[in-house]
């Protein structure tokens, strides 16, 4: 898609529709106004009569409206003025966008990004609504032979600000936006292919497709014999069943010194989990494939850093496996040696996210970062504590944790804090080795953050359980959310200023 930032008034636009906001209850936007204006109070004899008052959800298309230059007039109801905040204007722009692309215009001009929202300015309404139009139009369509193509789609939407004082910083938003929203659909596409296509060796195709395209990253690829000369045991116990090889893919971004300390993003890569030995119910197994969310969402993030050329160091690491019940699985009992040097009883085969991302956190001390956050769909628990409205957060830095949290709500993609004390480490002792991997049934998303706790006593560290959050279910709208990149841009966007 294409986008653009414009000033000025709404009968000056020559495009094939203006879109513009009603309020609760038959209030004209001041943008409907200039349009009532021009066109002799066109618009407040249609609402006088009432075919719309401005409900959410309620929207009116119009031709021919006297005085326009625009083919077509879009109103939307915005429900009460001083109603909208950031989740309700969410929802307008997203049926804005919906709707427009159902009129057969090639483009649009939409007023509604100067909707009145507490506490937000241009800046923020213009990032927002270029990730959410990218985010309402997205389809996942490369697997389908026989989907007809839309023989008039939309191509270019503008977004408004008020006047040409707020241009250039518009245009700047517009920039961001559009970079987090080509990150968020790398990260959809490819957690919403199949596992027999995104495979751990493919992961580490398209991260080294995404260094290609630009000289700030650089892309190292380990292979498991490399692995197992670094003493990942950990790690390598969680691919020893599957004929598919481990990869361990590292993305450096280098956007600043080279003194400065680097983010380490760490992301969860298992292409598909079975759960192994310990194996999973068949139900919605299919759904593990999306269990490299974490991982997609790394490459996604970095893709986005490097599209904006952010003056800043971020190194991904990305853990690439496949878990597979086979007679070179590992056993239930079986006890292993991470790269750190501490010994794992592995006493369920499905806790098999940390059995990675543990020998992961320890490699990204090379980076010698200034903070490693790691993301994964760890815990079912998480699922069930926070659904799928917020990312399960738990860091043994506040500061860190507070930066993150200030992130999700600035860019919708939230997360909420859950404690990582120590009274809940006990529960991971084991009779035979220095921890076992999991921590029984109480708490299931906290003792799963305890045990990566062990491996980043180093550095200040957060873990993002994107569980519930990075994707949905159901055969509607089933499919990948690209979150936490949003989240994760706006945290990394923050450090820079
Ligand atoms: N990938 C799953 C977590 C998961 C489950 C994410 C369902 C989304 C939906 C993870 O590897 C796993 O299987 N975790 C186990 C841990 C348990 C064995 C301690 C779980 O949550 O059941
Ligand atoms: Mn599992
Ligand atoms: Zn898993």
């Amino acid at each position: 898609m294409d986008f653009n930032i414009k000033s000025g008034n709404p009968e000056k636009q020559r495009t094939a529709c203006v879109i513009v906001g009603i309020f609760e209850s038959r209030r004209l936007s001041p943008a409907a106004k200039a349009i009532d204006t021009v066109s002799k109070k066109y618009l407040s004899n249609l609402i006088r009569r009432g075919d719309m008052d401005g409900t959410k959800g309620q929207y009116l298309l119009l031709h021919n409206v006297p005085g326009m230059i625009a083919d077509r007039v879009l109103l939307i109801g915005c429900g009460k003025e001083r109603e909208i905040d950031d989740r309700n204007y969410r929802t307008i722009i997203a049926n804005s966008i919906r709707t427009l692309n159902n009129t057969g215009s090639l483009d649009g001009v939409n007023y509604l990004s100067e909707l009145p929202i507490k506490g937000r300015d241009h800046d923020w309404k213009i990032r927002q609504a270029v990730q959410i139009a990218e985010h309402t139009l997205y389809e996942f369509k490369a697997l389908k032979t026989k989907e007809k193509k839309n023989r008039r789609p939309l191509r270019k939407i503008t977004f408004t600000v008020p006047t040409r004082r707020e241009l250039p910083q518009g245009e700047i938003a517009m920039q961001e936006g559009r970079a987090i929203a080509n990150g968020i659909k790398l990260t959809r596409d490819l957690a919403n292919y199949p596992s027999n296509i995104c495979t751990p060796t493919y992961l580490a195709q398209q991260a080294t497709a995404l260094a290609k395209g630009h000289r700030s990253l650089t892309v190292e690829i380990l292979e498991e014999a490399d692995m197992k000369k670094l003493g990942m045991g950990s790690l390598l116990s969680v691919s020893q069943g599957s004929a598919r090889p481990a990869k361990l893919i590292t993305l450096d971004y280098k956007g600043s010194k080279k003194a400065q300390k680097p983010i380490v993003l760490v992301g969860k890569g298992v292409t598909f989990d079975t759960g192994g030995i310990s194996i999973k119910p068949s139900p919605a197994m299919d759904e593990m494939k999306y269990d490299m969310c974490g991982a997609a969402s790394v490459l996604g993030t970095l893709a986005a850093v490097a599209e904006l050329g952010l003056p800043i160091n971020v190194v991904g690491v990305i853990p690439a496996v496949e878990n597979m019940p086979s007679s070179t699985a590992t056993n239930p009992g079986d006890i292993f040696t991470s790269m750190s040097g501490q010994t794992i009883e592995v006493l369920n085969t499905d806790a098999e996210g940390r059995l990675i991302l543990c020998d992961a956190i320890t490699y990204s001390e090379r980076f010698n970062p200034g903070v490693v956050i790691d993301i994964a769909t760890l815990t079912g628990a998480c699922v069930i504590a926070l659904g799928k409205h917020a990312s399960g957060l738990l860091s043994n830095h506040n500061p860190l944790a507070r930066d993150l949290l200030n992130a999700g709500d600035e860019s919708g993609d939230r997360a909420w804090q859950l404690p990582l004390w120590d009274d809940y480490q006990q529960q991971l002792n084991s009779p035979f080795a220095d921890m076992a991997n999991i921590g029984g049934r109480e708490a299931g998303t906290i003792t799963a953050a305890c045990f990566l706790s062990r491996f980043a006593e180093k550095y200040h560290w957060a873990h993002l359980d994107i569980a519930g959050t990075a994707w949905l279910s159901g055969s509607n709208n089933k499919g990948a959310t690209g979150r936490p990149v949003s989240l994760l841009m706006q945290y990394i966007i923050n450090q820079t200023k």
